[in-house]
């Protein structure tokens, strides 16, 4: 049998077939665009996705025998509004999950409502991104829109409401909303209150390897897929490439250098963080994990290359940096291009190089870039080991991970040890293994990952660079500090 994964990223949807022992037959990409219609804030449309998907799975299927795709599983961009009206039209954009916009709704939130509720009813506290807020923001700015509202759902939940008509989502993504009671894996009545949300505007709530439906006759037929392939609930894009790369059961991490940058611990009991700094999500295993975002990860390297060296040849680019230079940089970048999450929550942030002389070079202010992706990394750590997470390996996945340098970075930067899976495909092949285990190829999510996975490239830190790095991390935590109040006051 054949299985589709489909990751709904931020740039693209990425879609990819494995047959029944986990080999990847064919994966496709369908970009679309992302809007910025102020300073920090980020809209798409649920439309684009839908089109970008069905033009995906056409393609992949094109050239495999169609009637074996038993099974879909999607995963997706976490936090993103998205709102239909009573027949199912999608009233406004999609406001995703690096939108800023809504610091007052979050600062109502966790200073009015206060921190101490939020944490008790959902085990975190508000973020700008989360749904929450969003839809408070809605409500505040957008009162016609907001009296619309029919179903509110999450951005892969679309995707499975197009494909099965069923309004659905899962327990790890629905996390990111700030209206679960994650401990008990059940909606908050207090939090809807708090938001006014009615229940009935909520999807029901699945496990991620639950078989929520099956696709829609019309859409098989439009798809060239079975009537009866399988949907299964799905998860939010990080527990997704948790699965991916094995990080289930209890403390195993795993890095994702995505456009946004992750810090996935993932564990078989429930936690909070006292601070809620990190946060704490249902995983798509079942059981729990902690979670540390960065908004702005691949995408500063992306943006340094490609905006602003105007250069897409990051390989060639990297070549040039000279080894000596490793551990001993003395530019730095703050890497909040999109203001920033965790651990700090500070939406003013902004992204920033200091340090430079006039003898700074080019290859000086590159690394500057991915080392700041990397330290910011390592202050999620830094919490995760304050709660006694013993983190000493990882593994590492997303875009960035494409890169041996960065990799090195990291390894040295956070002091742990970094494995590659050999299926580098993160959410997308964690939403097949979600599909195959709901058609019953194996017994559990666990034990799928411990059959499917393994690991390719090794990277051990090297312990006088740790020393150096070390160094350089208490320098690079001087900077956010000092400039944290300025920050607040740029428009
Ligand atoms: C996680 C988060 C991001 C998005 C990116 O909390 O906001 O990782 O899921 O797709």
């Amino acid at each position: 049998m054949i299985y589709l994964g489909v990751d709904l990223g931020t740039s693209a949807v990425k879609i990819l077939a494995v047959d029944e022992k986990g080999n990847i037959i064919k994966t496709v990409s369908e970009e679309y665009p992302v809007c910025y219609p102020h300073p920090g804030w980020s809209e798409q449309a649920p439309e684009d996705w839908w089109d970008a998907v069905k033009k995906g799975i056409k393609a992949l299927t094109a050239c495999i025998d169609r009637s074996q795709i038993a099974g879909i599983g999607c995963a997706g961009q976490m936090h993103g509004l998205v709102i239909l009206d009573k027949n199912d039209e999608v009233i406004r954009p999609a406001i995703l999950w690096n939108d800023g916009r809504t610091a007052k709704e979050t600062d109502y939130l966790n200073e009015v409502i206060g921190k101490e509720t939020l944490s008790d009813e959902t085990a975190n506290i508000a973020f700008a991104g989360f749904t929450a807020p969003k839809i408070l923001w809605v409500k505040k700015n957008e009162p016609e829109n907001f009296s619309r509202i029919s179903k509110i759902m999450l951005p892969k939940d679309y995707i499975v409401y197009k494909l099965t008509g069923v309004f659905s989502s899962d327990y790890s993504d629905f996390s990111g909303t700030l209206l679960l009671d994650v401990k008990n894996r059940k909606i908050s009545k207090k939090m809807c209150e708090i938001c006014c949300v009615r229940e009935e505007q909520l999807p029901r709530l699945y496990e991620s390897y639950e078989k929520v439906g099956a696709v829609k006759n019309e859409t098989a037929a439009e798809l060239g897929l079975n009537e009866n392939t399988t949907v299964v609930a799905g998860a939010g894009d990080n527990a997704a490439a948790a699965i991916g790369t094995g990080t289930v059961g209890e403390g195993r991490c795993n890095i994702s250098l995505g456009t946004s940058g992750t810090l996935f611990i993932s564990s078989t009991r429930f936690g909070v963080d006292s601070n809620n700094a990190l946060h704490s999500f249902c995983h798509a295993d079942g059981n729990y994990h902690l979670m540390g975002c960065m908004l702005s990860a691949a995408s500063c390297n992306k943006w340094f290359m490609e905006d602003i060296l105007h250069d897409n040849d990051y390989t060639a680019a990297q070549k040039l940096i000279p080894d000596g230079l490793l551990g001993s940089n003395h530019t730095f970048f703050l890497p909040y291009l999109m203001g920033e999450r965790s651990p700090i929550n500070d939406t003013n942030a902004r992204g920033t190089f200091t340090g430079m002389t006039s003898a700074t070079t080019r290859e000086e202010m590159l690394l500057a870039v991915l080392e700041g992706v990397a330290f910011a990394i390592r202050d999620s750590l830094e919490v995760a080991r304050s709660l006694g997470n013993d983190i000493k390996s990882s593994t590492i996945c997303g875009g960035g991970s494409k890169s041996k340098l960065w990799k090195q970075i990291v390894a040295n930067i956070l002091n742990v040890r970094l494995e590659t899976p050999v299926t580098e495909q993160g959410p997308g092949y964690g939403g097949a293994v979600l599909a195959m285990t709901a058609c019953g190829e194996y017994e559990n999510v666990k034990k799928a990952a411990e059959c499917l996975v393994s690991y390719s490239e090794v990277i051990e830190p090297d312990p006088k660079l740790v020393d150096c790095y070390n160094l350089r991390y208490s320098e690079f935590s001087k900077i956010y500090p000092a400039m944290k109040s300025l920050f607040s006051q740029l428009i």
